[in-house]
């Protein structure tokens, strides 16, 4: 069992992690600056449901086990991170606590920067206090399959072997993002190489593909919710689709729908998070996972969906829409994703099974859904 501090707690994933990682007796610190909830009322965008603040959802699990200690604190202060740090003394660090939406950091300027500096200063402050305090915690970091972009060529996992000249070497796989979010995942990616062979530390960078699902765990259902949201700027977009299914408004498909991507169950994602606990990088190394479990289509998402939900009677249409997004439409894509599954992954596969779950929870909630929030508004020209 491990002293685990989790950075970005109230979030999709960083909740179900506290959930699943304070069942399996771990030690836990966690923070938040709740500041996806401060831009989410912003811009007028409500999740399905909006669920307590971590202090008082902990009220719930906390009476198991080792007590969670729970800070509302910014991680890009680096005097207030250090503390908690030095206070806890985590063996591993888990960081989730980026603002990770692609549409927000192409809305306009202010929320372009925020997106750079939010994410790029609390990766940075991380990797540096543990430089100063003890560069034998592992960093556990989630990064995204968004930075490879769309290359014409296999996308590796994380490393590209180079003959140039009947010279080898090996390099960080080249990286071409199409949002400022991704690009800030990029610089991530690099801060934390920079760190891993500069200073030894111990380091995972978790590739990770859009994800989809729910956290409920039915015995115990109000504590283990996680955030759903289905709007343009936050939600993902199978989330999205089923919501718009229950809805009974056509599910958008931007631009042709060709465009393909690696997509993981969020239950997926916690077992990964697991498994990485479980495999402490060497002192030195940086170990990159490309985490996600199946390519598809954004098509074959939308057909999906429609099959799968007229199995419970809702019956759906499938619209193409002008992709607000600059992003290659019809493409090469495959993606190595071999090196999870060699820890232990044993995939979650995304069937009609796990897409009418997700709508039962959602129909349970379909008088919340807010249709004017659905359609793009954000542009990348
Ligand atoms: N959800 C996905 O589909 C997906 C896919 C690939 C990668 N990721 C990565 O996983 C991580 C978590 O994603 P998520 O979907 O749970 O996002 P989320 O927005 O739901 O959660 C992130 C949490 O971090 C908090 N946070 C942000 N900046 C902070 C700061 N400076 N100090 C303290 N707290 C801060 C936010 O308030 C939020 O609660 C992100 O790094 C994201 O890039 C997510």
């Amino acid at each position: 069992m491990k002293r685990i501090l989790i950075l970005g707690a109230d979030g999709y994933l960083g909740w179900a992690s506290t959930v699943a990682l304070h069942q399996d007796g771990h030690k836990l610190t966690i923070v938040d600056n709740y500041s996806k909830r401060k831009y989410m009322k912003e811009l007028n965008r409500d999740p399905l449901v909006t669920l307590p603040k971590l202090k008082t959802r902990l009220t719930s699990i906390n009476k198991t086990r080792h007590k969670i200690n729970i800070y509302d604190k910014d991680c890009t202060n680096y005097v207030e991170l250090k503390a908690i740090i030095k206070k806890h003394k985590p063996e591993v660090i888990i960081h989730f606590a980026e603002l990770p939406s692609a549409p927000f950091s192409m809305l306009n300027n202010i929320y372009g920067w925020k997106t750079l500096q939010n994410n790029i200063q609390s990766t940075f402050n991380v990797a540096h206090i543990i430089k100063e305090i003890n560069p034998d915690c592992h960093i556990i970091k989630l990064g995204t399959m968004g930075e490879y972009g769309t290359p014409n060529i296999d996308i590796e996992e994380g490393w590209l072997k180079v003959n140039h000249n009947g010279r080898n070497d090996k390099f960080l796989y080249p990286r071409q993002a199409s949002s400022l979010y991704h690009t800030s995942k990029i610089m991530d990616t690099d801060l934390l190489w920079f760190y891993t062979r500069m200073n030894n530390l111990r380091v995972t960078d978790l590739m990770q593909g859009p994800v989809y699902g729910l956290c409920v765990n039915s015995a115990n259902e109000k504590p283990m919710e996680s955030t759903f949201t289905y709007d343009d700027i936050f939600g993902t977009v199978l989330n999205r689709f089923i919501v718009q299914a229950v809805a009974g408004i056509p599910l958008t498909v931007y631009g042709s729908g060709n465009q393909i991507r690696g997509y993981i169950n969020i239950a997926d994602t916690i077992d990964c998070i697991r498994l990485t606990l479980a495999n402490t990088p060497h002192s030195g190394k940086l170990n990159i996972y490309n985490q996600f479990t199946q390519q598809f289509s954004v098509n074959e998402l939308a057909k999906l969906v429609k099959v799968s939900l007229n199995e419970i009677g809702i019956n759906t249409k499938i619209t193409k829409i002008s992709n607000p997004r600059i992003e290659k439409e019809k493409h090469y894509y495959n993606a190595k994703h071999t090196n999870i599954n060699k820890i232990g992954l044993k995939p979650t596969l995304l069937d009609s099974e796990v897409i009418i779950d997700i709508a039962k929870y959602v129909l349970k909630h379909k008088s919340k859904i807010n249709k004017k929030i659905i359609n793009p508004k954000v542009k990348w020209k």
